[in-house]
């Protein structure tokens, strides 16, 4: 059979989506290869939340066609996701090696489509329309990672779109409306992933906090996400829950009650705030205050004092002033958060914010940038180095990512340890004292007992 290569740009739920694409590849005799210029179909999973991440996609795409066509000839080469669902046809216009264009709603159609152009019956495949129920369609999971080892933790997509439409950002247009699965359904997904060793999983979509809103609504003061994570909760042989992204105007009582409530709902949450000013916000279309931002974080640490709190912000958003970057500056102050990704406006096709007239200028977003950023860096070092001297749980997920000899797992506040271990540990929730902390890692010994 075949061999297929894919390359995952962008967020979790690009990484997730194409996990079931290679699931479903696999299942159907392909294998899976990690040398693009080896393989026999070259799928890239795109992201369109900035340029940067489309023109690299563009680069590896015309890279790997310039290669790959002269030894290959029948080689089929792919784009997936946001940039193929938000460009189309464009894209083989543009590339003419390219065969496949399959959008956000179709990630379960490219096993056929690959099948279509290998066989000869077809040439060229976009597939981009809506599809009713392909909410529901990233289901599968290579559980085995390419180790061979298993994967202890993992994501589970509850619902996909988003309604907000923040008005610099593309996702509204390249994955389409809110729509969310059923909680039986998430919950046997759940199930049958505790049945191949996960132990933690992460409940993913776009706008998390508006899970169910309209195909389940609120019931006894609960949010349908809250009615969700309580269902996870009960599972038996889960240990952690988590969750991204969520928004802050779905951080309603019901759900700061739930991390008092439920014990595997890990202390942690990422928190996209995007900007300190009210201003900004406005004109960003978030939904909330600076004030009503910091009363969540408020109510959160006061729930469970040790939450970990992270962010995300965008710097140069159209228009942008000194007073509203410090601002921004400001509240990163005042919240300590543990760290942050900090994101160089990028204007968007058809966003209301590309419509702006005062774009900054590069130099000026560059250097605000750099600011936020040795704030996130200084901020981020001092918060983990209160740890040192500490004992904390990981969940140990396998070897550590930065050197291979040793172990690495993450605490509930989803902090990386780092430890000397062996593969033995790997699912274990083993306790660390924190002996040493590095630029946004941590460093410990396993607790002997006496
Ligand atoms: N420019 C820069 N950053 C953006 N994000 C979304 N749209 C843009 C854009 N046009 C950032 C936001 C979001 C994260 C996933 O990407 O901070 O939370
Ligand atoms: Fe984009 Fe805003 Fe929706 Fe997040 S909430 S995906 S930033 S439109």
């Amino acid at each position: 059979m075949p061999s297929v290569y894919i390359k995952t740009y962008g967020c979790q739920m690009n990484e997730r989506d194409s996990d079931a694409v290679a699931a479903q590849l696999v299942a159907k005799g392909y294998s899976m290869a990690s040398d693009p210029l080896k393989a026999d179909v070259v799928l890239l999973n795109t992201c369109s939340v900035r340029d940067a991440a489309e023109q690299k996609a563009i680069g590896k795409m015309s890279h790997v066609a310039s290669q790959l066509r002269s030894r290959k000839k029948n080689a089929v080469l792919g784009f997936m996701g946001c940039m193929a669902q938000s460009r189309g046809k464009e894209l083989i216009d543009k590339l003419p090696d390219v065969d496949l264009v399959i959008g956000t709603q179709k990630f379960h159609h490219t096993v056929d489509h690959i099948g279509e152009v290998l066989s000869g019956k077809t040439n060229k495949v976009v597939d981009v329309e809506e599809e009713e129920g392909s909410e529901a369609a990233v289901r599968e999971h290579l559980l085995d990672g390419a180790s061979g080892a298993k994967s202890i933790t993992s994501f589970v997509s509850i619902m996909q779109g988003c309604n907000q439409f923040c008005t610099f950002c593309i996702v509204p247009y390249t994955r389409g409306r809110e729509r969310s699965r059923s909680i039986e359904d998430i919950v046997g997904e759940c199930k049958n992933l505790v049945d191949h060793g996960v132990r933690e999983v992460t409940l993913l979509g776009q706008i998390v906090t508006s899970y169910g809103r309209r195909e389940i609504g609120i019931k006894d003061g609960k949010s349908a996400f809250v009615q969700l994570i309580e269902a996870v909760h009960q599972i038996d042989g889960i240990d952690r829950i988590r969750f991204t992204s969520p928004h802050p105007k779905g951080y309603g009582e019901d759900l700061v009650q739930a991390y008092g409530r439920l014990p595997k709902l890990c202390e942690s949450a990422h928190i996209p705030v995007q900007s300190g000013s009210n201003s900004m916000l406005k004109r960003m279309h978030r939904g909330y205050t600076r004030e009503r931002f910091l009363d969540i974080i408020h109510k959160l640490r006061e729930v469970r004092p040790d939450i970990g709190i992270t962010t995300d912000i965008i710097v140069g958003f159209p228009g942008e002033s000194e007073e509203e970057f410090e601002a921004t500056l400001s509240l990163y102050r005042e919240v300590e958060f543990d760290n942050a990704f900090v994101f160089k406006y990028s204007t968007r096709r058809n966003t209301p914010a590309a419509e702006l007239e005062q774009q900054l200028p590069t130099e000026l977003i560059e250097e605000r940038h750099a600011k936020l950023l040795s704030e996130v860096n200084q901020i981020g070092a001092s918060r983990y180095e209160t740890y040192i001297g500490k004992t904390m749980q990981v969940l140990v997920e396998g070897p550590s990512r930065r050197n291979k000899e040793r172990m690495e797992g993450r605490t509930r506040c989803n902090r990386i340890v780092v430890f000397d271990g062996s593969e033995r540990f790997r699912g274990q929730l083993v306790d660390l004292n924190i002996i040493r902390s590095g630029s946004f890692t941590l460093y410990g010994d396993p607790v002997i007992l006496k």
